[in-house]
């Protein structure tokens, strides 16, 4: 059986046009990217009621509380003090909050950015080293309010869908392996309209179950026939919904359907009839783009073959036939991915290290949505680079069984490595335009900052 996966994984190698290079790289070449906190004795006084209470409301408390995802409630201090050693080293290896993009390389300004600071690091490490003191109880915030109700996350900013579509129901058993449900549904459009925001979100019962949910789009082909094109809005633990940038927009054509690709994942009690839904936001009726988006996959791994106790890295390219903006940029993998970055190689031969994510944790999938002035632009000519590491030992904490190959495959033991892209589609024009605006921008930044050093 192994000789088998082995030797035809041989020829896949061999017949495939990516680069896949298996074992070049050991994962401890790129260690964990631990932020190393010596926590600082010397700032006396840091107390929970003061300093740290402050901290678990604004990052955390929105999961971790009685009613929401995780597993441990952070609301009082006999709860932080209880699990002081697992938070202090949870956010000090910045596991959490999850967002896991490097800090130390790569574009920073990124949208809804609730990594910690250093300095909150440094408090919360200080305050579990001094012992968790609880400190005067007059310094202790409110009690944060919270509403169980069934929110759309975009609604604070956008108000409530113009549009939702609903998966099929669907029962999740208490126990088993992964099940996926891929129904398939009318968008209910008549019209063609024009997309400004998306969010994909299980139903209230379904949070804990639903691993990720995708909506795929089909269209309807003048032959009659429904021909898949992309991908809307993907769902995953810990994601928001995805806001467009100003001058792009993604069509959403009459007549159009979804077929859902829901990854459930059982977790010990039943669910019954659960729906995944799809909220969508238009743009006015008879808005013209100027530019079109598209969030697809990108399978730029080659294939994959993890040997028991291996590491392995591959590595896949892409380029376009005209300029693009990358406006988003998810990993996704399974339990053995460790890391992945996204690279340029602009036309000119320079190279750029976009984004990286070391210690990739399969639970949390997250779109990483750059900034609008920052979101890189590629020219012409400008091949992308993914590269993904492996770890298949059993130094991985996620891997279930090291002692077995593991090869590419859907489920969620087998590994799987691809990166979702928003890409916004430019001209030569719209692509210069784009530039010239944020040179100005930049110009006119520092201007200010210059006249306000000479006043
Ligand atoms: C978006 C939801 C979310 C946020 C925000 C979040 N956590 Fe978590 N946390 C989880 C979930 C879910 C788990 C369970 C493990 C997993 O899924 O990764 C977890 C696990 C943990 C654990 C390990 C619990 C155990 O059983 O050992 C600690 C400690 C922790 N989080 C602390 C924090 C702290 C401190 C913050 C804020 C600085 C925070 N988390 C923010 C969802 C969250």
């Amino acid at each position: 059986m192994v000789r088998n996966l082995s030797g035809s994984y041989v020829s896949w190698v061999a017949s495939t046009l990516y680069l896949v290079a298996l074992s070049v790289f050991s994962v401890e070449e790129i260690s964990a990217q631990t932020v190393r906190f010596a926590s600082d004795r010397s700032t006396e006084n840091v107390t929970f009621t003061k300093d740290v209470m402050p901290i678990l409301q604004e990052n955390c408390a929105s999961c971790h509380r009685e009613g929401s995802i995780a597993p441990i409630h952070l609301e009082t201090y006999e709860q932080a003090r209880r699990y002081s050693r697992r938070i202090r080293d949870k956010v000090v290896t910045r596991e959490m909050p999850p967002f896991h993009l490097d800090t130390d390389v790569g574009i920073q300004e990124i949208k809804g950015d609730w990594r910690l600071s250093e300095d909150e690091i440094k408090t919360i490490a200080t305050w579990v080293d001094n012992g968790s003191p609880e400190g005067d109880i007059a310094d202790m915030p409110p009690p944060m309010e919270w509403s169980d109700e069934l929110i759309w996350q975009l609604e604070e900013n956008l108000g409530p869908p113009d549009h939702v579509i609903k998966s099929k129901p669907f029962d999740v058993p208490a126990e088993g392996g992964d099940t996926w449900w891929r129904p398939i549904v009318g968008t209910g459009m008549d019209q063609d309209r024009y997309v400004k925001a998306f969010e994909t979100r299980p139903s209230r019962q379904g949070r804990e179950v639903v691993h990720h949910a995708i909506p795929r789009l089909q269209v309807l082909q003048e032959n009659g026939e429904y021909l898949r094109t992309a991908s809307l809005s993907e769902y995953a633990m810990g994601k928001i919904g995805e806001i467009l940038p100003l001058d792009a927009a993604r069509l959403l054509p009459k007549d159009s359907r979804i077929e859902w690709d829901a990854h459930y994942y059982p977790m010990g009690y039943d669910v019954e009839d659960d729906q995944v839904e799809l909220g969508i936001w238009f743009h006015p009726d008879g808005f013209e783009p100027e530019f079109i988006q598209d969030l697809r996959l990108y399978p730029l791994q080659g294939d994959i073959a993890l040997a028991p106790g291996g590491t392995a890295m591959t590595q896949g390219f892409f380029r376009w036939d005209h300029p693009v903006r990358i406006d988003s940029f998810q990993p996704h993998g399974h339990v053995q991915l460790h890391a992945k970055s996204l690279e340029v190689i602009y036309p000119d031969g320079k190279r750029e290290l976009l984004s990286m994510v070391t210690n990739f944790n399969a639970k949390w999938h997250h779109s990483y949505i750059y900034e609008d002035d920052v979101a890189p632009m590629l020219p012409e000519g400008s091949v992308l680079v993914v590269t993904a590491w492996y770890d298949n030992t059993a130094d991985n904490p996620l891997n279930p069984d090291p002692e077995v190959w593991k090869a590419r495959g859907s489920r969620t033991v087998d590994e799987m490595s691809h990166a979702w892209l928003a890409v916004t589609h430019l001209n030569q024009e719209g692509f210069e335009r784009i530039v010239s605006e944020r040179e100005a921008k930049k110009e006119a930044v520092t201007a200010a900052q210059e006249s306000g050093i000479r006043h």
